[in-house]
């Protein structure tokens, strides 16, 4: 048989191979060692210089030409194998991996329709602060022994002649002086945000955490409509079983200042400050003196402990995925 017939009888019987085990099959007869091809290459050897060179590089032809056609119909016959693998109704299903919220997202967002519901904006402020806003706008001045009750890391200066020092904000009540500096009353607004302290950790405490700063300005905004707003949040979040005490506490920014607790397997749980805004922050940003209002940071971390029964705050920032994909 010469190649010429030899190339057509191969590409006649590959039309006609129609699975992997007749397509081996042909690769044995047509390209293998011991093929009709393979021998005439060994023939070669016997011929006379130009014919062995003329032929030779013909049979090359022809082999590459095989090799290539063989290649395509593997192909094709594999991905049909494997599409009609996937039809086969009666095979197990294979689980969809989905991704997930993280459970600080699905509480902070909670959190934000819900007083989103009650007609109040949405700001955002900076994570880096100065120590202006972090602490003297808010009455807090240095040495003054309020700052002990925030563990600040603070940032190194870049230039010697930078004038306030700058550091992680230790708690979102910074942003009362900012959003008051750039809107008028009547408002409320909330502040999501993260926070950072420089204080040892255990299992209520993290050196870094979210607050819910709110803060509701008006000609009559009183505690007691802060105690009926809280209690309305309170309930929606959790239910209206919830148990919540209010006891009187300090920050230098209200007067008077509470903290907020929720009773939880007979234990109260502190999960904010508050107060009345103190009538020297709204001096400060020249407030005409009839308004007054009110504030409170809300422990996001703590009201998803409380939410999902979590027993350490570490937990949220451990990326354990044993932890993780309960969510
Ligand atoms: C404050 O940070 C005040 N800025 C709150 C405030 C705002 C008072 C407006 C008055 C008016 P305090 O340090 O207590 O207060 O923190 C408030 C809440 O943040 C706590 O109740 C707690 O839920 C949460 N929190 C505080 N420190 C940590 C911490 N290290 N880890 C986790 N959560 C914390």
């Amino acid at each position: 048989m010469n190649l010429e017939e030899l190339k057509n009888k191969a590409q006649e019987e590959l039309e006609l191979v129609d699975s992997l085990d007749s397509l081996e099959q042909w690769r044995i007869k047509f390209l293998s060692r011991k093929s009709e091809l393979s021998q005439f290459f060994d023939h070669l050897k016997d011929l006379p210089l130009e014919e062995k060179r003329v032929n030779g590089q013909k049979a090359n032809e022809v082999r590459q030409l095989l090799e290539q056609q063989y290649f395509k119909k593997k192909q094709k016959l594999e991905a049909e194998s494997i599409s009609q693998k996937e039809l086969d109704i009666t095979r197990p299903g294979v689980k969809v991996e989905r991704g997930h919220l993280h459970p600080l997202t699905l509480i902070t967002r909670e959190l934000v329709q819900t007083f989103e519901k009650l007609g109040f904006d949405i700001a955002l402020g900076s994570e880096i602060e100065t120590e202006y806003y972090n602490f003297d706008a808010l009455g807090i001045p240095e040495n003054h022994p309020a700052r002990d009750m925030w563990d600040t890391f603070w940032l190194k200066p870049k230039t010697k002649s930078q004038k306030s020092k700058l550091l992680l904000r230790t708690h979102t009540s910074p942003m009362q002086i900012h959003y008051m500096e750039t809107h008028q009353p009547p408002f409320r607004v909330i502040v999501p945000g993260r926070c950072f302290r420089f204080e040892a950790t255990d299992s209520h405490h993290d050196i870094q955490f979210h607050q819910l700063e709110g803060l509701v300005v008006g000609e009559d905004v009183s505690l007691a409509n802060f105690k009926q707003l809280m209690i309305d949040v309170l309930k929606e979040i959790f239910g209206n079983e919830i148990e919540v005490r209010f006891r009187p506490s300090y920050f230098p920014f209200v007067t008077p200042g509470l903290e907020i607790d929720i009773k939880f397997k007979n234990e109260w749980l502190e999960v904010m400050g508050a107060g009345m805004v103190h009538p020297d922050l709204f001096k400060n940003v020249k407030y005409h003196y009839q308004y007054q209002g009110f504030a409170f940071g809300l422990g996001v971390e703590r009201i998803a402990m409380l939410k999902y029964g979590i027993n350490d705050i570490r937990l949220f920032f451990s990326s354990d995925l044993r932890f993780l994909s309960q969510f």
